[in-house]
């Protein structure tokens, strides 16, 4: 029978909690999955117009993990050998206790990277707790350097407070640091421009993401959507031709450019135009306890009803193992396929 993980070599003294493990986790395609993004709010304290209703209605706190239940999944994603994690939410900086949560992840014993995708708002005074407790970069998003068009975007947000937290995170040594924008015709398409000339000066990647359609906002996302090309002909005919870096392989989910001269990157994420699945070596787990297998795609595992009734870890391990190799080989936007049972900010990105 094919086993779901692969045990290269018995991990010596494998009772030993603080070992790391030589597991390794696939699924039915072969891609070796080892990255778990975490969700650990839907909450936000900002209302971008691509990712949430301004009237939008949260979960209740008593469907969210407990800190408990939560390091429970994580203890067992860790025996599953998944070395990468990525704190997200909505927005993870107002999740309490966060400071706590990057400690104890950073010491689970195959933790190699522990990151964190944030609006950047509460940065300029979390960026120091966050470095000392582990966390090891920080992915920031700006959509605009023009504080009306921010205002616009995100409906709430002060640029002014974004570009405190980025300097917070370098001054901390959180790098290499990279920033991203959602590109919204009508919103930001000419902001492309001085957002990517920011990497002329800066060791920043700067990353533009094409918006992809979710259940209730599906509609706005499909009408503004700015394709890759788009953005990489406005930012060329202004600043020079993009030089691709990396040999074109992709870093991560974007495609890397280098301006003529410049000390940073641009980089591209275009998950509607040009899907990078196959090389999707990923889940998710949503602030509400389910893993996700795919960002764009409902399939889901419930994992708080089990842990609520007592699973023990072992029963969550095989829960686990058994839904990611059923994991879905990638998305269907290209046919129209939308994800309708969830939002952005409840996933996590
Ligand atoms: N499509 C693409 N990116 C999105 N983000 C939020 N909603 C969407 C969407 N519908 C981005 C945020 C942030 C990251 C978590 O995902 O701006 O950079
Ligand atoms: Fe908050 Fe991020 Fe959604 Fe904006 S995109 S509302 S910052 S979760």
């Amino acid at each position: 029978m094919l086993s779901l993980t692969e045990v290269a070599t018995p991990a010596p003294g494998a009772s030993r909690p603080a070992e790391p493990t030589t597991t390794k986790t696939f699924d039915a395609f072969g891609r070796h999955i080892h990255y778990l993004r975490v969700s650990l709010t839907d909450r936000c304290n900002l209302r971008c117009v691509y990712c949430m209703p301004e009237q939008v209605v949260f979960r209740p706190t008593e469907e969210l993990l407990t800190d408990h239940e939560l390091f429970t999944v994580l203890e067992v994603m860790d025996a599953l050998g998944f070395d990468k994690y990525r704190l997200t939410g909505g927005e993870p900086t107002v999740r309490p206790g966060l400071v706590e949560i990057v400690r104890r992840i950073a010491s689970l014993p195959n933790a190699r990277e522990v990151a964190m995708t944030t609006n950047g708002l509460k940065l300029a005074r979390l960026a120091r707790p966050l470095k000392d407790a582990g966390l090891n970069r920080v992915n920031i998003s700006i959509d605009s350097l023009d504080p009306v068009k921010f205002k616009r975007i995100t409906r709430w947000g002060d640029v002014r407070d974004v570009l405190a937290g980025i300097e917070a995170a370098e001054r901390v040594g959180l790098t290499p640091i990279k920033l991203n924008a959602v590109v919204i015709r009508g919103f930001n398409e000419d902001d492309v421009v001085p957002l990517a000339r920011l990497t002329l000066e800066r060791e920043w990647q700067f990353r533009f993401i094409e918006v992809m359609p979710f259940a209730d906002v599906a509609e706005f996302q499909q009408a503004s959507i700015v394709p890759t090309h788009e953005m990489m002909a406005r930012i060329e005919a202004e600043l020079g031709l993009l030089i691709e870096e990396n040999g074109g392989r992709l870093d991560g989910e974007a495609k890397v450019y280098r301006l003529p001269g410049a000390r940073g990157t641009v980089g591209f994420i275009s998950p509607v135009t040009a899907p990078f699945c196959a090389s999707c070596n990923r889940v998710r787990l949503t602030a509400d306890g389910t893993l996700r297998l795919c960002l764009l795609k409902d399939g889901e595992l419930d994992l708080r009803t089990p842990l609520r009734r007592g699973a023990n870890k072992d029963d969550l391990l095989d829960l686990i193992r058994a839904a990611i190799w059923r994991k879905p080989w990638g998305h269907d936007l290209a046919h129209g396929v939308i994800p309708m049972n969830r939002i952005m900010s409840e996933i996590g990105g």
